[in-house]
């Protein structure tokens, strides 16, 4: 048998493009649009260099640090993201690579498992929720996540219905019965791997939102999900403080860009905010979170803990985003390759990889712990910068 190991994270998205079928590869990919913004968070991490030192190197790094008041392995959790049709075991088997890891997990609420059984898994479980259905419903579904055991809340605000993309975006099926069986089954054919673990289970790929089940009534299908979630008024400022207030513990804003964005979200009373655009998934033409992240640490760092996600593939784009002003990043595509490459072993082989990425820049660049990168390590070109909303 071919070594299931892989060195890269590139390496784990060929072998998940082999083994996926077409549109659910299609549907990880994403992006929107152009797809301006899901290269851009990619090429502006290849903008940045580092300045390395020789001697006088520290013989041990410290990686470790806090999230949300988690301690966690190295300054990497995991991105919500609805892993439908990826993988059999989905959401619970990343939860598991990130407790064998030290790493925190983060649950979306369109996700395919219910948070009872990631969170069973992997006690250092946030929960991501959108501003969907009235506030008794996000009540409802927020008070089942803490009874989990969720140990924080994500909401995550940066959608705005955006549709298409010039690449063509997948057919995804409004449920797997019998009949869409038949009507994908040339997709599974040409993917007999993925299409076996699923037939180990006995069981078709569920594509509904568990954690979006009414009380007592059955679990919706991500288009209902969606349908009702296009149909929510739009939240403000002080829905946001609203729902930390009912929340009352750890709670990060997920998906801001600009400063002034980022100020508000302090105001609201936030813990964290991860500087995102959605993976490049949102509005396209956003920048590169990258590129956002200085101003926003400059402005906002001292009080609040501010992340990133968008584009992380290696630990030295960790790095990158450390010595720039974020406690931590958050990965999204980086562990869905790894998680359909391999399952939870993929998924623990893609953070061993950032482990020693981080490790390896940390230690090129004389630092003892990841606590003291500063923006001195970082090759930051002319006009690299985006300072949204600094004015
Ligand atoms: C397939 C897919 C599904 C996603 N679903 C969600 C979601 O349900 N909730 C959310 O907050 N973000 C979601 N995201 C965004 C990710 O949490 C994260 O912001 C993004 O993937 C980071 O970029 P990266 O993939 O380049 O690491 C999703 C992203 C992808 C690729």
């Amino acid at each position: 048998m071919a070594n299931a190991w892989f060195e890269t994270v590139a390496e784990a998205q060929r072998r998940a493009k082999k083994r996926l079928p077409k549109s659910v590869y299609g549907a990880l990919v994403a992006g929107s649009e152009r797809g301006l913004t899901v290269d851009d968070n990619i090429a502006a991490f290849g903008e940045l260099g580092f300045a390395p030192h020789v001697a006088g190197l520290s013989d041990k790094r410290e990686l470790s640090t806090t999230v949300m008041g988690q301690p966690i392995s190295m300054p990497v959790i995991i991105s919500p993201t609805g892993v439908q049709a990826v993988h059999p075991d989905g959401e619970v088997a990343v939860a598991r690579a990130a407790a064998a890891r030290g790493v925190a997990m983060s649950l979306s609420s369109f996700a395919s498992k219910p948070i009872e059984e990631v969170a069973a898994v992997n006690p250092q479980t946030f929960f991501q929720m959108y501003w969907v259905g009235s506030r008794d419903v996000l009540v409802q579904r927020m008070e089942r996540a803490r009874k989990a055991g969720a140990v924080g809340l994500i909401m995550t605000l940066d959608w705005s219905f955006s549709q298409g993309r010039d690449w063509g975006s997948p057919t995804i099926p409004e449920k797997m019965d019998f009949k869409t069986m038949v009507k994908f089954a040339p997709e599974g054919a040409l993917h007999p791997k993925w299409l076996w673990e699923f037939a180990k289970t006995r069981r078709l790929p569920d594509l509904t939102t568990p954690n979006l089940t009414p009380p007592g009534g059955a679990a919706p299908t991500f288009f209902g999900a969606y349908g009702e979630w296009m149909g929510t008024p739009l939240p403000t400022w002080d829905d946001v403080a609203w729902l930390r207030e009912q929340w009352g513990g750890p709670f990060m804003l997920k998906g801001v860009t600009r400063v002034d964005d980022a100020k508000r979200a302090a105001d609201a009373g936030c813990t964290a905010i991860s500087v995102s655009n959605h993976g490049g998934n949102n509005l396209d033409g956003t920048p590169a979170t990258i590129r956002a992240l200085p101003a926003i640490a400059e402005a906002v760092g001292e009080q609040i803990e501010v992340l990133l996600d968008g584009g992380v593939r290696r630990g030295s784009d960790v790095v990158k985003a450390v010595a720039l002003g974020a406690r931590a990043v958050l990965i999204g595509r980086a562990y869905l390759w790894g998680l359909a490459a391999n399952g939870q072993a993929g998924v623990e082989n893609v953070l061993d990889i950032l482990r020693s990425g981080i490790d390896s820049a940390t230690l090129g660049l004389g630092r003892a712990s990841v606590h003291e990168l500063t923006p001195d390590d970082v090759v930051v070109p002319p006009g690299f910068r985006r300072d949204l909303g600094a004015a």
